[in-house]
């Protein structure tokens, strides 16, 4: 299997040899054209990982094809090169999504070092980011397109659809991934406490501040700060996080004196952004600063070709039950698995697979194993009257109870914390949680110890 697929556009002749004998040197799969006019008729026909294009093209500009090619299908890693570096000119190939960037002239060597890192980059996501869906693979293409970028993300999507995991991989794909992530959950906090946390405090500044407090954009200075649940902040709090956009700098609670910071900021929400701003509780001007680069996590059910290799995933990792190794999962839970709609998104695949591990009593994930929400495919799919309902899983026993997923997610919780002792960092671990998702929870479902 070649190591990629990589279409060299560049108007002289000889250069495209040059780079394509590289290229295939090295075991590269590499095709050439010498326009963008024949750089599109040759991407329409086949799918290319990697396009390197000179920017200086007769008829269309590199540019314009990086364009051009972008909104034909946005996961396609684009290299611009070009003998006369205009700033300008760098700009506008950043904003419009370049890979990287590059100064003639390009020798072999610095050539392939930025090949590699595409691909390397590439695998190392498929690694993390498990799924071979049309829907998942666009968007590990889009994660290793802005990672190497300064632009703020937003992430879009349902609870469970793996919106953290995509800000802990853009961040680690970065060249600020040396320095520490930090996150901060805002839905978790109330607006006194998450305004200081985010932006520090100066001694004395109210009535707890015993002492100065550096805040998360201080302490995120040349790293990524990840504002999950953006949707849940204040209008106010809102107005202060784009302004430390915007300056890129910001001032600490009681304090008089403006800090620079240099921090990238990744968003996240499972909130309709769009309703919220016609609702009046999200600021139109932070919305389209942060919607720029939107990375949708779509939901599982729209993504059920991810389903097995996820719980299969899950299988491998999970933990002997009672010194029983489970390997395999029949075919009918695997059907059931797909048939499912999963409002809980790939969180409650994986605890449908420990519990599924727990319960079993074979070496193997049975349909009896499964919880009984997901062995009631119908009663979801008659919720939603434009939905198909598929095909019940053959040998499907009649269930009463019907669990909800919410009912289902307090019940793992509430498990979890017993199970711990209130002890909220280890029920976290228990739960694939972090932290702060886990106290937004008990806020949300009003746990409350016994
Ligand atoms: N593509 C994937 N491959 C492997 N594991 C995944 C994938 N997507 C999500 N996960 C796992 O699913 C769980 C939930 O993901 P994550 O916490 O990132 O979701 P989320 O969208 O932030 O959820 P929430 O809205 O509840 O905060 C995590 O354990 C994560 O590692
Ligand atoms: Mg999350």
């Amino acid at each position: 299997m070649p190591a990629g697929c990589i279409l060299v556009v560049d108007d002289e002749e000889r250069q495209r040899e040059i780079y394509r004998d590289i290229l295939e040197g090295e075991g590269y799969e590499a095709a050439t054209a010498p326009s963008g006019e024949a750089a599109l008729n040759l991407l329409a026909g086949r799918r290319f990982d990697l396009v390197i294009t000179d920017l200086n093209l007769t008829g269309m500009s590199g540019v314009q094809l990086l364009g051009e090619i972008l909104s034909a299908d946005p996961t396609v890693a684009v290299v611009l090169i070009t003998g006369y570096p205009s700033i300008q000119s760098a700009i506008e190939a950043t904003k419009r999504g370049v890979y990287q960037y590059l100064e003639k002239p390009v020798d072999r060597d610095r050539l392939l070092e930025v090949v590699g890192s595409v691909f390397e980059h590439l695998a190392a996501l498929k690694q993390n980011i498990l799924g071979d869906s049309p829907a998942t693979k666009a968007m590990v293409r889009m994660i290793l397109k802005v990672a190497p970028t300064q632009h703020t993300v937003l992430i879009l999507g349902e609870s469970g659809t793996g919106k953290e995991l995509v800000a802990r991989e853009i961040h680690r794909h970065s060249p600020r991934s040396g320095a520490p992530f930090l996150a901060v959950n805002c839905a978790a906090l109330t607006e006194t406490l998450l305004e200081s946390e985010l932006f520090g405090h100066e001694k004395g500044a109210f009535t707890d501040a015993h002492q100065q407090k550096k805040g998360l954009f201080e302490r995120a200075h040349h790293s990524t700060l990840f504002l999950d649940e953006i949707g849940d902040t204040s209008l106010a709090l809102q107005a202060k996080i784009l302004r430390a956009l915007q300056e890129r700098e910001i001032m600490r609670v009681g304090g008089t004196e403006a800090i620079k910071v240099d921090v990238r900021i990744i968003a996240a929400t499972n909130r309709n952004l769009e309703r919220l701003l016609k609702e009046g509780k999200f600021r139109e001007d932070l919305y389209y600063r942060l919607k720029v680069i939107p990375i949708p996590c779509p939901p599982l059910r729209e993504r059920r070709g991810d389903v097995e290799p996820l719980a299969r995933h899950f299988l491998g990792r999970s933990e002997p039950a009672a010194g029983r190794r489970v390997e395999d999962i029949s075919p009918a839970a695997i059907e059931a698995l797909r048939a499912y709609d999963w409002p809980g998104n790939i969180r409650q695949l994986e605890w449908a697979i420990e519990r599924a591990i727990v319960l079993g009593e074979s070496n193997r994930v049975e349909l009896r194993d499964l919880p009984p929400e997901i062995l009631q495919p119908a009663a979801v799919a008659s919720a939603r009257p434009a939905a198909a309902s598929p095909a019940p899983a053959a040998g499907l026993q009649p269930i009463i109870a019907e669990e909800s997923w919410e009912a289902h997610e307090k019940a793992k919780i509430v498990e979890a914390l017993d199970r711990t002792n209130w002890n909220i960092t280890r029920a976290a671990q228990l739960l694939g949680m972090t932290f702060r998702t886990l106290q937004y929870r008990i806020e949300k479902y009003g746990l409350k110890r016994a």
